[in-house]
C-alpha cells in the first residue's frame, strides 16, 4: 500500500471531504488540501498546438536497410542494421484538441529520432507538397482553415477564397480533396519530409534529398460519406486504431526512402527544386531505400508524452543540412518560438524532449528548469575551468550565397510561376477513374457551401485555376456543381 500525500509529501487523510466548522458548517480555510487540489485543476491546460492540436505518438525503431553513407555522414544512417529510438506524431491540422480524427485535412507525420549526435525532428505531413511557398502567408493561410472571427464556424467561403487567390495552392488542394484527405486513421498513409532538405558526407559533399516514408500497411482512405460517419461514431478513430494495433502486437511500419538532386541538376531543373508546392518526378529522381521505421510502443502517459512533445525542422544532425526552401526556413524560427510559449523556455528538459545522450551548454535557469542546471559547474563560456569544447569535426561545409537582398522579388519568374502542370499530371495520370469521380465529388461538395455575395465570383475564380490544370477537371466540377458554361463564360468576360 502506499500512502496518500500532498504535492509536497505529506500524508493526509480526507481527499474527498473538507475540513469544516461542525458537519454543516462553513469550510475553513486552513484546508490547504482543499486549495492546491483546486489550484492545480485550474491550471491543468495549456495552450494547445496552434496548428496540429489534436494528435496520436507513438515510440519505435528506426532500422537502417540500406548503405547511404556515400551520402550522409549522420551517425544514425552510419550502418545496415542500426536502430535508433524514434517518436512519431501523427495528427490533423486545422480543428482543435477535441475536433475528430477524421476531418478532410493534411494529416501531420512528424518523427523525432533520437540520435547521439542528439535529436533529428524530421516534421512532414503525409502529402509532399504544401498550399503556399512562402512562410509570410502561413498565418493568413491557417486563418481560413480555422474558424470565421464572426460567426465562430469553420467556413467554406475563407477557404476557397484564400485557395482561389493562391493558385499556388492548387496541387495540394487535389491531394487535400482525393479520398487521401480522409486516410483511415493514421497506419494506412505515407509520410513525407515534404521540404528539401541537404545531405552531407565524410567528404564534405552536399546533396539535395527529400524524404518519403512509405506505408507497409498499404494505403487506405474514407470516403467522404464515411469518413463524415466516423465523425459522430468515433471522433477518436485514428487514435483508438494507433494504440489498439500496437497494444496487439501489430506494430505499423513504414519504409523511408529517398530522392537525391545534384547541385548541378538544381541549376537546371525545370522549376525550382526548393519550391514546396512542387515534387520531384520520381522517374527523374528515383526512390533509394533507408531504412524501415516501427512503431512499437505506447506512450505510458499522453500528456507528459504526447501533449508536451515538441517536434522542429530547426532540429537537425550531423550529416543533414537545410535547403533554401523558404517554407523551411520560416518554419526553423516558428517552431522553437511556439514550444517557448506552449511548453516554457525549458521545453526541452522534458523528459519526452530531451536528448538520451550528451547536453552540454551554458544555458541556465529559467522557468521550470527540472534538472540540475549544470550544478556547481561555470555557466560561462570560454572558462578556464571545464572541458566542454566546441568540436570542429563538426563544422559544416561553407555554402556560397551570392543573391541580391531586396523587399521584393518577381515570384512569378522563370520557373516559379507554372502552379498547374502537376496538378494536371495527378489529376490525368495518377488518379484512377473512381479516385476521379470522388475527386470532382469532394471538391463540389466543398465548393458547394461558399456563400454570400461573392459566392459567383470566388466559385469561378477557382474554376479558372481547375481548368487550367486540366479541361476535364474544371468541366467535371462545374458539372457537378451544376453551373452552365454559360454562366462562367458570362462571369469571364472583362467588366466595364
Ligand atoms: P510517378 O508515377 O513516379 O509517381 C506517382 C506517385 O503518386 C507515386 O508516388 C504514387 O505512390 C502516388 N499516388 C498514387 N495514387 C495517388 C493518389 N491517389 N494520391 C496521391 N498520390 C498518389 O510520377 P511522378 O513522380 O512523376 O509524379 C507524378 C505526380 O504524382 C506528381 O505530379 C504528383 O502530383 C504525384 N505524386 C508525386 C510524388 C513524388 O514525390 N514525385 C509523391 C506523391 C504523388 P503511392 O501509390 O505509393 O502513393
Ligand atoms: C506544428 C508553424 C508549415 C507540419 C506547427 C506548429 C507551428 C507551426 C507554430 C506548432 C508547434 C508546437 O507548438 O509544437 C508552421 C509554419 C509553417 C508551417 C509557420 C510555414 C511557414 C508546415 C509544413 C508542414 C508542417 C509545410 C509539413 C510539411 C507540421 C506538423 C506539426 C506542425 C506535423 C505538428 C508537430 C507535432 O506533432 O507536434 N507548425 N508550420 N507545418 N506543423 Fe507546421
Amino acid at each position: 500500500m502506499k500512502n496518500l500525500t500532498t504535492a509536497s509529501g505529506i500524508p493526509y487523510l480526507h481527499h474527498e471531504d473538507t475540513q469544516s466548522a461542525g458537519p454543516r458548517g462553513p469550510l475553513l480555510l486552513q484546508d490547504f488540501i482543499l486549495h492546491e487540489k483546486l489550484a492545480h485543476f485550474n491550471r491543468e491546460r495549456i495552450p494547445e498546438r496552434i496548428v496540429h492540436a489534436k494528435g496520436s505518438a507513438a515510440y519505435g525503431t528506426f532500422t537502417v536497410t540500406q548503405d547511404i553513407t556515400a551520402y550522409s555522414k549522420a551517425k544514425l544512417f552510419g550502418a545496415i542494421g542500426r536502430q535508433t529510438k524514434v517518436l512519431l506524431r501523427f495528427s490533423t491540422v486545422g480543428g482543435e484538441k477535441g475536433s475528430a480524427d477524421t476531418e478532410r485535412d493534411p494529416r501531420g507525420f512528424a518523427v523525432k529520432f533520437y540520435t547521439e549526435d542528439g535529436n533529428w525532428d524530421l516534421v512532414g505531413n503525409n502529402t509532399p507538397v504544401f498550399f503556399i511557398k512562402d512562410p509570410k502567408k502561413f498565418p493568413d493561410f491557417i486563418h481560413t482553415q480555422k474558424r470565421d472571427p464572426f460567426t465562430n464556424c469553420k467556413s467554406a467561403t475563407m477557404v476557397w477564397d484564400f485557395f482561389s487567390l493562391n493558385p499556388e495552392s492548387l496541387h495540394q488542394v487535389l491531394f487535400l480533396m482525393s479520398d487521401r484527405g480522409t486516410p483511415h486513421g493514421f497506419r494506412h498513409m505515407h509520410g513525407f519530409g515534404s521540404h528539401t532538405y541537404t545531405l552531407i558526407n565524410h567528404k564534405d559533399e552536399t546533396v539535395y534529398v527529400k524524404f518519403h516514408f512509405k506505408s507497409c500497411q498499404g494505403i487506405k482512405n474514407f470516403t467522404s460519406a464515411e469518413a463524415k460517419l466516423m465523425r459522430g461514431e468515433d471522433p477518436d478513430f485514428a487514435q483508438r486504431d494507433l494504440l489498439n494495433a500496437i497494444e496487439d502486437g501489430n506494430f505499423p511500419k513504414w519504409v523511408l526512402k529517398i530522392q537525391l538532386m545534384t547541385a548541378e541538376q538544381a541549376g537546371s531543373n525545370a522549376f525550382n527544386p526548393f519550391d514546396l508546392t512542387k515534387v520531384w518526378s520520381q522517374k527523374e529522381y528515383p526512390l533509394i531505400e533507408v531504412g524501415v521505421l516501427e512503431l512499437n510502443q505506447n506512450p505510458d502517459n499522453y500528456f507528459a508524452e504526447v501533449e508536451q512533445a515538441a517536434f522542429s525542422p530547426s532540429r537537425i544532425v550531423d550529416g543533414i543540412g537545410y535547403s533554401p526552401d523558404k517554407m523551411l526556413q520560416g518554419r526553423i524560427l516558428a517552431y522553437p518560438d511556439a514550444q517557448r510559449y506552449r511548453l516554457g523556455v525549458n521545453f526541452e528538459q522534458l523528459p519526452v524532449n530531451r536528448c538520451p545522450f550528451i547536453v552540454n551548454n551554458y544555458q541556465r535557469d529559467g522557468s521550470m528548469r527540472v534538472d540540475d542546471n549544470g550544478r556547481r559547474s561555470p555557466n560561462y563560456f570560454p572558462n578556464s575551468f571545464d572541458d566542454i569544447r566546441p568540436d570542429p569535426a563538426y563544422r559544416r561545409p561553407a555554402e556560397p550565397i551570392v543573391h541580391p537582398v531586396a523587399d521584393w522579388f518577381d515570384r512569378n519568374g522563370e520557373g516559379e510561376n507554372d502552379h498547374y502542370s502537376q496538378p494536371g499530371i495527378f489529376y490525368r495520370d495518377v488518379l484512377s477513374p473512381e479516385d476521379k469521380k470522388h475527386l470532382i465529388a469532394n471538391i463540389a461538395e466543398s465548393m458547394r457551401q461558399i456563400e454570400g455575395p461573392l459566392k459567383d465570383e470566388i466559385t469561378n475564380r477557382q474554376f479558372c485555376h481547375l481548368f487550367r490544370a486540366d479541361f476535364n477537371l474544371g468541366m467535371g466540377v462545374m458539372n457537378e456543381l451544376g453551373v452552365s458554361a454559360d454562366k462562367m463564360a458570362e462571369h469571364l468576360q472583362p467588366k466595364g
